[in-house]
């Protein structure tokens, strides 16, 4: 409970104290100390302020590039806004902060937020294609580098990590969320929460984090953005919150709601999520922001009449500040004045703004300082190589085309619109992302095989989304004199990310029929895939000898694309999300229900397959469509690697699970092949009979492993009954005893498995 209450004014000493348990008693003292410390100040402050200055607290506006203007330094002076947005020159900054502590009246310094969602100037992978990686500690590495990146920018909050489930790759900002699965979620949020909040969130080049976007979101309908939600409340429990609950225990600062309407009630009004789970069951005590002008939307939605009933519905559901819209300021006075809202309901909202400034040390140290925050350049670069190398996914390798032996080839063709195009590989949130730092695909291997290999590149077509084939002529002769074609496609940037959803999830453009010509030169075809979502490859990986997905793999995908396809590295992404064979098929996704009539290879009939006038009743009856085989192209956690793993002697210490006691999981891993590689191992049990009916498989656990060629170990995983709750359709969290069977695996269609029964 003590670590609750003073969660957000030392959310450092809250991780360190879960570190090193020792020092825990002493730790908590000081916590507590600190936290009384904080809301004393907080009360101070709250007594000196006039109620125009705490509703101004509650005040986010966007200056943006454009500076200071005078109507910004007018409201700066008068109190009337306690953070802005999108100011990223330090000076300006620092001015800022300079006019709200010297001359406001109270002095409060302002938050400063920003987009920083997969890197800053460096930029890191989309958010996806971090997931490929599985690797939260390497996740949080790179946010680390982001956050000082951006401390130096004068940052000092961020509107990240985007910890949205969502299961429609048709939704343009999947590329922002972790995929599908609410584990892999909640431990890569939790990771990210760490990289921008450090283990002192008063030091100079931490910066406060935002999880986003609260509750939902990824469910949006027919993945259209900003699209109505229905979502049953055990399902949002059981899939949809976890990750905002991982977080919240990560410490992070903000938490930022929903544009979308969640079963009738928009995010930014919705007391049932805001208030009743976030504050009252979490116990949260940071605060809540909107996201843009969601409040003055609650009106466009119809929930609220106007801005007035606006205000007040996200006064009542808890949103402590307004991000961009203006209903606070205008409405809360009279809101006050007529007793709709109590002076001492502003103040409980004020306060966690004014204590988040004060961990943050903004009272102390407001100005930014001007040198010594951001990383070297080699090193944000390192690391954003290493996360985009752990982020590739291996999707086919006939007859191990790759890894290419450079000394075997005396011509490579490079072909395509994404293969030399430094600004399309950053992806989706590159506001403050410096293009000159990209290293692409072609630069990287003309620097890879110098001299010794002709590079031939012909980009082929402009963008990916171009029609005319003008540039195939040249492609196909490129690819016909080469030893090896690499064809480098996907999705430009704006094709993915915020309002940029598709129904069609195809290559655009006439990519297919470029892999078409080019297929038919003989030549070896590596085809790499850069893009902001799952796309549909089933038209296109017959004809291809290799597969690499690159998400859009930031600043250094090119050298990360080269070491793979060189061999310098074994691909080690796994699947973070289902990719379907069609785009008919979604939601397709690994954690699904069983149906009653489930469908297996035998009992279907293929469209081609159905007679003429066949009597209705003798096609079948099973869950799945006519014209798709039900399984998808790839499933969750697929990917392959150059080296060769296998899973054996799956052992566990007992076949029953008695609650409280753990259960272990130990099972054998070997690199049978002839390289060093990484394996991401997982671990998936499915609840046989429950309450309500449970997933096929739920992912438990997940390690990455690095084998030598022909090593073996023995790894061991725990499980215990809590692992295994969920809430049942009275909302109650709990396990429940019976049969379980359990798999180990390199994906989630891995086959070893075993059973247990949890005990009443
Ligand atoms: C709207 C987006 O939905 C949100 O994710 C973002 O943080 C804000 N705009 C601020 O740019």
């Amino acid at each position: 409970m003590i670590l609750r209450r003073i969660l957000l004014v030392a959310q450092c000493l809250v991780l360190a104290m879960l570190s090193v348990p020792i020092a825990a008693a002493g730790q908590q003292a000081e916590q507590t100390r600190q936290g009384g410390a904080v809301k004393s100040q907080v009360d101070e402050l709250l007594a000196r302020m006039s109620l125009a200055e705490k509703i101004g607290q509650l005040n986010l506006i966007n200056v943006g590039e454009q500076g200071i203007s005078p109507e910004v330094r007018d409201q700066v002076i008068n109190g009337q806004v306690g953070a802005v947005l999108n100011v990223v020159d330090v000076n300006i900054v620092n001015e800022l902060q300079r006019i709200a502590v010297e001359e406001s009246r109270v002095g409060i310094p302002l938050l400063n937020g920003r987009d920083v969602i997969h890197g800053f100037n460096t930029v890191m992978p989309i958010p996806l294609g971090q997931a490929a990686s599985w690797n939260p500690e390497l996740v949080q590495r790179a946010t680390r580098i982001a956050a000082r990146e951006a401390a130096a920018a004068g940052v000092n909050w961020t509107f990240a990590p985007m910890i949205d489930v969502t299961r429609d790759p048709r939704w343009g900002r999947i590329a922002e969320s972790f995929g599908e699965d609410p584990l892999l979620h909640s431990r890569l949020g939790a990771a990210m929460v760490r990289g921008f909040q450090g283990d002192n969130l008063a030091a100079a080049d931490t910066i406060a984090a935002c999880a986003k976007h609260f509750a939902g979101y990824g469910a949006s309908e027919s993945g259209r953005d900003y699209n109505s939600t229905f979502i049953p409340e055990s399902e949002l429990r059981n899939v949809y919150l976890p990750p905002f609950q991982a977080v919240i225990d990560a410490g992070v600062a903000t938490v930022m709601t929903s544009f979308s309407d969640l079963n009738g009630i928009p995010a930014s009004g919705n007391q049932f999520l805001l208030r009743q789970v976030l504050r009252q069951e979490w116990g949260f005590e940071g605060f809540v922001v909107s996201d843009w002008a969601s409040v003055e939307q609650l009106t466009v939605h119809g929930l609220t009449a106007d801005d007035r009933e606006a205000a007040l519905a996200a006064i009542k559901a808890g949103v402590n500040m307004e991000m961009a819209t203006t209903t606070y300021q205008q409405h809360l006075p009279d809101l006050v004045a007529e007793s709709q809202i109590s002076e001492s309901e502003i103040d409980q909202l004020v306060a966690p703004i004014l204590a988040l400034k004060i961990s943050l040390g903004l009272f102390d140290r407001p100005y930014t300082e001007l040198q010594g925050l951001a990383p070297e350049l080699s090193e944000a670069l390192e690391i954003s190589k290493q996360l985009a190398l752990q982020s590739l996914v291996l999707l086919e390798n006939r007859d191990q085309t790759l890894p290419l032996d450079s000394k075997q080839l005396q011509r490579v063709a490079v072909i395509g619109p994404m293969a030399d195009d430094g600004y399309e590989q950053m992806g989706t949130w590159v506001f403050d992302g410096d293009p000159s730092r990209s290293q692409t695909p072609l630069q990287a291997i003309r620097s890879m095989l110098g001299d010794t290999v002709e590079i031939n590149y012909v980009r082929a077509m402009e963008t990916t989304r171009s029609r005319p084939d003008t540039g195939f002529k040249a492609a196909v002769e490129a690819a016909t004199a080469a030893d090896v074609t690499l064809l480098f496609l996907g999705e430009e940037a704006i094709l993915s990310g915020e309002a940029h959803s598709r129904t069609n999830i195809d290559l655009p453009g006439m990519q297919q029929e470029l892999v078409h010509a080019l297929a038919k030169t003989g030549k070896p075809l590596v085809a790499v895939v850069m893009a902001g979502r799952p796309l549909t490859l089933g038209n296109i990986v017959d004809e291809v000898d290799a597969l690499l997905y690159a998400w859009h793999p930031g600043s250094m995908g090119g050298p990360a694309i080269a070491d793979v396809l060189f061999g310098n590295e074994s691909p080690s992404g796994k699947l973070p999300i289902t990719f379907p064979r069609v785009v008919g098929q979604v939601p397709i996704y690994y954690a699904h229900r069983m149906t009653g009539k489930p469908p297996t290879e035998d009992s279907i009939l293929r469209i081609d397959e159905i007679p003429a006038r066949m009597p209705q009743t003798s096609a079948g009856f099973v869950s799945h469509h006519l014209d798709v085989h039900f399984t998808p192209q790839y499933v969750f956690g697929y990917g392959l690697s150059y080296g060769e793993f296998d899973y054996t002697d799956l052992e566990l210490s007992s076949d029953t699970l008695v609650q409280g006691e753990l259960l272990e999981i130990i099972v054998t891993l070997t690199n049978r092949g002839a390289r060093e590689a990484e394996e991401v191992v997982q671990l998936y049990i499915r609840d046989l009979a429950g309450s309500i009916t449970r997933p096929v498989r739920e992912l438990k656990d997940f390690r990455r492993v690095l084998l030598q060629p022909g090593e073996s170990r023995r790894l061991k995983f725990t499980l215990r009954d809590s692992d295994l709750a969920f809430y049942d359709s009275a909302m109650e969290y709990k396990s429940e005893p019976g049969e379980f069977m359990l798999w180990v695996g390199g994906n989630s269609s891995a086959e070893l498995q075993s059973r247990f029964r949890l005990l009443p």
